[in-house]
């Protein structure tokens, strides 16, 4: 039978590539993204269901829980830099301001989504959230709010797993050819972040969409509770 899957941020980059493999295995997959036309327009390139849907907004995200009978797969790719702070503000008020976007994009997302849903993942089902390496250098606010995400899935997996539903988080490396850096990185970055990998190479949307339909599969229940690195080596664990 064809499996239920949402995708936050799945108008984009890693998201999106994620909802290609899992339309590619004929599932029923939902999109969401901030904006009415990268929604309808991705929607309408992959066959997915679009939904406009800030997943830091409580009223949106019961909304669109309120959708789903039933749910296999739970993916939380919605996240991203911190949104520059007003002009004008005094200085810790613009701190605030970064560390509030920060947590808000790429923590509270994934906790308010996942509540919303849970009651309705099925048994064999999974909950994947997207992390970073910034977790684990000097990533500042962002690298703050991912390794909090690394924390909650920890908490996440405790509650879920006797029900059956797996969680983990992909951390990923530096991933070319998304949004993520909004036209920011230079050629002097990215040649330095490729070579601190072992296999000199950028990753792709594709190097970690296969690896959350693996956690998906079958043959990953008994991994839950993780943190998942995928960077060629840039970061290695023992
Ligand atoms: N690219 C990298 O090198 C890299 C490395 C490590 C981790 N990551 C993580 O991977 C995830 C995907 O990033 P990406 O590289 O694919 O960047 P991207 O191309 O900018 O995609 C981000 C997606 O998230 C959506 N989004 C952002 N905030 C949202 C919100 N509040 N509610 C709903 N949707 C939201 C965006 O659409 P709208 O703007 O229209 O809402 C877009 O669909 C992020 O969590 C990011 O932190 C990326």
């Amino acid at each position: 039978m064809s499996r239920t899957v949402l995708v936050t941020g799945g108008t984009s980059g890693i998201g999106r590539a994620i909802a290609e493999v899992f339309i590619a295995d004929q599932a029923e997959v939902f999109i969401t993204g901030r904006h009415p036309d990268t929604v309808e327009q991705t929607a309408k390139e992959t066959g997915a269901h679009g939904v406009v849907c800030d997943a830091g907004s409580p009223e949106r995200v019961a909304a669109l829980a309120d959708r789903f009978g039933e749910l296999d797969v739970l993916v939380n790719a919605a996240g991203g830099l911190p949104d520059a702070a007003p002009d004008g503000l005094p200085p810790l008020d613009a701190l605030l301001a970064q560390w509030h976007s920060s947590l808000s994009q790429n923590l509270l997302t994934a906790v308010l989504t996942t509540a919303s849903v849970q009651e309705k993942l099925t048994g064999g089902g999974s909950v994947i959230s997207i992390g970073s390496i910034g977790a684990e250098r000097r990533g500042g606010s962002y690298g703050a709010a991912k390794a909090a995400l690394a924390a909650w899935n920890a908490s996440t997996s405790a509650e879920l797993a006797p029900k059956g539903v797996t969680c983990n988080v992909i951390s990923a490396g530096f991933i070319a050819g998304t949004n993520f850096f909004q036209g920011q990185m230079t050629d002097e970055r990215r040649d330095a972040l490729v070579a601190e990998t072992h296999n000199k190479r950028a990753g792709t949307a594709s190097d970690i969409a296969r690896t959350a339909f693996f956690l998906a599969s079958p043959g990953a229940r008994h991994i839950t509770g993780q943190t998942i690195h995928v960077n060629g080596g840039a970061f290695t664990t023992r």
